[in-house]
């Protein structure tokens, strides 16, 4: 039987490089904060908890973690304060000890000490700033906030607020201190890039300034230590090679669990097979088909403008050519796509614009920061690839 429960591949390599950019210490400098963007299910969270917050702990960090998607019902502001609450509530008697020796006043938001430390809630007219400064001070560590799922925050005033809330604390923490001795570090995540992008793009939010970074998918390593776990669940005469578990991954966009579901089915099947590799070709094949019926289906819920201008921003990127929304090549190329389609609509600048908004909506297409639009599935561009030499 094969036995594919319980896999985490590790990643510390990664997890070192983001640790050391967070307090600028390597080529990439994150200390004014990191927003990671990848696609849904490619292994965020799992890099978050297995590898990234560990990583921070090793170095004597205080990592506080928040899944701003943890409890839709909760409003994000919530939970972020309750996650800051619930790190204090360990360092209690370091905090009624400094209330004592600092006075009262200075720590004026616990200004009666009645605080309830079995609740994981700031005492009322608490900022996330005071109750940052607090958690620095009691535990003498700097602090890692790690936001998963950040873009959640702006669904809501409050949420927004108190993004805009621990910027003003990461400015303050940070003030006038040497980027690696502490102070606080902000890590967001999020899987729609425009998403969070607006937490970063406009002048008006509470990041201008900052980039999204892509998070890097699972490699090679990851199929390669996968086809050994597995393999070590088979028969010597019967075992999968690296290349066809990575063949496979690439299909299902290099999301584990769909990957981890085409070894369950092929697992299945085991007892009549003769040969594994084989017996997984096939199966992608069938993976395959499902996905591409998928995009398919996408597809031909766009109406015909919105798909010319996917089939030009896919044809932009095979030839790895920017695709800017405003440029006379654009209009005319997807004026073109359109005539071929057997449209009369004769688009402008302005109905292009619509029809990304449009399939910007849909999570076809994402915006970079730099402006420059791409399609947010690799594989769908394979799809468009493939049909457009069938209709060619
Ligand atoms: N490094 C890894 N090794 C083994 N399995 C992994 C790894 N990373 C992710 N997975 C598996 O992939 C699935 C998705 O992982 P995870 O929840 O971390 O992704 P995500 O990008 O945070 O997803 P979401 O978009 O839903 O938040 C999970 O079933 C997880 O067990
Ligand atoms: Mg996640």
């Amino acid at each position: 039987m094969v036995k594919s429960t319980g896999f985490v591949f590790r990643r510390p390599a990664l997890a070192a490089t983001v640790a050391e950019g967070l307090v600028g210490a390597g080529l990439q400098d994150y200390t004014s904060g990191l927003f990671l963007a990848a696609p849904r299910r490619t292994g965020k969270s799992t890099f978050l908890r297995e590898d990234l917050i560990p990583a921070c702990e090793a170095r004597g960090w205080l990592a506080i973690y928040v899944d701003l998607w943890a409890n839709k019902q909760k409003d994000p502001a919530e939970l972020i304060t309750a996650a800051i609450a619930g790190a204090l509530v360990p360092h209690e008697k370091g905090i009624r000890k400094l209330a004592k020796s600092m006075g009262i006043e200075k720590l004026n938001f616990l200004r009666t000490l009645s605080w309830d430390f079995s609740k994981p809630q700031l005492p009322e007219g608490a900022t996330l700033t005071q109750a940052l400064e607090l958690l620095q001070s009691v535990s003498s560590k700097m602090i890692v906030l790690v936001i998963d799922e950040a873009q959640h925050a702006l669904t809501t005033d409050s949420g927004i607020n108190a993004m805009f809330a621990l910027k003003a604390a990461r400015d303050e923490l940070n003030q006038g201190r040497d980027t690696a001795a502490g102070g606080l570090k902000l890590v967001f995540t999020g899987s729609n890039r425009d998403k969070l992008a607006h937490l970063v793009l406009s002048r008006t939010q509470p990041f201008y300034g900052s980039s999204i970074t892509p998070f890097p998918l699972l490699g090679k390593e990851f199929t390669r230590a996968y086809t050994l776990h597995l393999n070590a669940h088979l028969a010597q005469m019967n075992q999968f090679e690296a290349e066809d578990i990575d063949r496979a991954f690439e299909l299902v966009g290099r999301r584990p669990e769909m990957l981890r579901s085409i070894i369950g089915d092929v697992a299945l099947e085991l007892g009549e097979a003769s040969n594994l590799g084989e017996l997984l070709r096939d199966s992608s094949e069938v993976i395959r088909a499902g996905v591409w019926n998928d995009f398919e289906s996408s597809y031909n819920d766009l109406t015909l403008a919105q798909r010319a201008v996917l089939d030009v921003m896919a044809q932009r990127s095979r030839s790895n050519e920017p695709f800017s929304a405003f440029t006379e090549a654009t209009v005319l190329a997807v004026r073109k796509r359109l005539e071929v389609m057997g449209s009369d609509t004769v688009p402008g600048t302005q109905t292009i614009q619509a029809c990304i908004d449009a399939l910007r909506e849909k999570e076809l297409v994402w915006k970079s920061s730099r402006g420059t639009y791409a399609l947010e599935d690799k594989s769908m561009a394979e799809w468009l690839e493939h049909r457009a030499s069938r209709s060619a």
